[in-house]
């Protein structure tokens, strides 16, 4: 269990370069503090970048030394701060920040995001040479090539915490809650969080809903003498606004929904342990996978091992959403 690779030495890289990149996710930090202090103990220098691409490609980039990474394995967020950069989207601004990394002496990057920052991540390397490896770091879990994301552990119980506290109010109205997660286009994040919160219903972009359904199980809910409380747990889905619009529908089928968007809540706080053995396994792993000679490569953890899947592939390869956890959701209501 969590075997970090056994990976000879083969490059005489004397610095190298970490960032946080897209939506921030808990357990960024721990993944800094890894690479940081992996790096030094093999006598590495390491720089930090502040907001991701953004801060790259203005050369904000610093020295870490061990203690500026002291006390971050409980907390939430970055310290590198992470950000958004339309700029980076440009092969000439790329070209650009591959200067400016071997202008600082850097000889390998690691970026830790999303899909978004992984697919910037394989561009960079690509096109200028300069090995990258990265670290799945975001929370909605939908990355090919790990079990799962750092952070999303922790959004998950973030957002069991939350629905624990409305269903009370839910039982106590005896109301249906519209609980809506975050997950952009996947819903990883409703599917566990709907079977863990014992969801009545879970809506997720990847398996087609019908409204008639979810009033015919309410109907039936109700006739079982089984109450009128309930929580639908909604995945975001690419376009806002979905949540609003199940509830209105649901209000001409007589229903008066109470609706939660649980939002950035689910990003923030300190990481789970999870998080945090996850986070560091990975980071100390990609620094060996760096000095080792590797590049175009993202860490992530399949079954318990450490497994390195080629960028392409977690480029053009959609992780599958389970769908026996939205059905077992319903199963185990009934
Ligand atoms: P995440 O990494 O969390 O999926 P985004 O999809 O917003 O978040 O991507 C984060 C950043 O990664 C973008 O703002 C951009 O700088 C970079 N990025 C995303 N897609 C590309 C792309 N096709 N080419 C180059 N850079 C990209
Ligand atoms: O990718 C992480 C994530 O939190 C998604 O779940 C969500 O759709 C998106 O980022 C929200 O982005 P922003 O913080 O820019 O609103």
């Amino acid at each position: 269990m969590y075997r970090l690779p056994e990976l000879k030495k083969n490059t005489n890289i004397k610095a190298i370069a970490v960032m946080t990149s897209g939506g921030d996710s808990p357990g960024m930090n721990p993944a800094i503090r890894s690479v940081t202090r992996a790096a030094l103990n093999q006598g590495v220098r390491v720089f930090g970048i502040n907001r991701g691409y953004s801060g790259l490609i203005i050369g904000d980039i610093f020295e870490l030394k061990s203690s500026d990474v002291t006390n971050i394995v409980q907390r939430g967020g970055t310290i590198l701060k992470s950000d958004r950069c339309e700029a980076f989207k440009d092969p000439v601004v790329r070209n650009q920040a591959g200067e400016i990394l071997k202008e600082h002496g850097i000889g390998g990057l690691v970026v830790i995001g999303g899909d978004g920052s992984l697919t910037g991540a394989h561009l960079l390397t690509h096109e200028t040479g300069l090995p990258v490896v990265g670290l799945p770091g975001t929370i909605d879990n939908d990355i090919y090539g790990t079990d799962d994301t750092i952070g999303f552990d922790t959004a998950l119980n973030t957002a069991l915490e939350a629905i624990d506290k409305i269903r009370d109010t839910a039982v106590s109205h005896e109301r249906i809650f519209l609980v809506e997660v975050m997950g952009r286009n996947s819903g990883h994040i409703a599917s566990q969080v709907g079977v863990a919160c014992g969801a009545e219903m879970i809506i997720v972009p990847e398996i087609d809903f019908k409204l008639d359904a979810l009033c015919f199980s309410l109907a039936n809910q109700r006739a079982e003498g089984r109450g009128s409380s309930g929580i639908i747990v909604v995945a975001e889905g690419p376009k806002s606004g979905l949540t609003y619009r199940l509830a209105n529908q649901l209000e001409t089928h007589g229903e008066k929904p109470g609706v939660c968007i649980l939002g950035h809540i689910q990003r923030g706080g300190r990481p789970t342990g999870h998080d945090r053995v996850l986070a560091s396994c990975l980071g100390a792993a990609a620094v060996t996978y760096l000095m080792a000679g590797f590049t175009d490569i993202m860490v992530g953890m399949i079954n318990s091992k450490i497994i390195a899947t080629p960028l392409l592939d977690i480029m053009n390869k959609k992780k599958p959403l389970n769908p026996q956890l939205v059905e077992l959701a319903q199963l185990l209501h009934k």
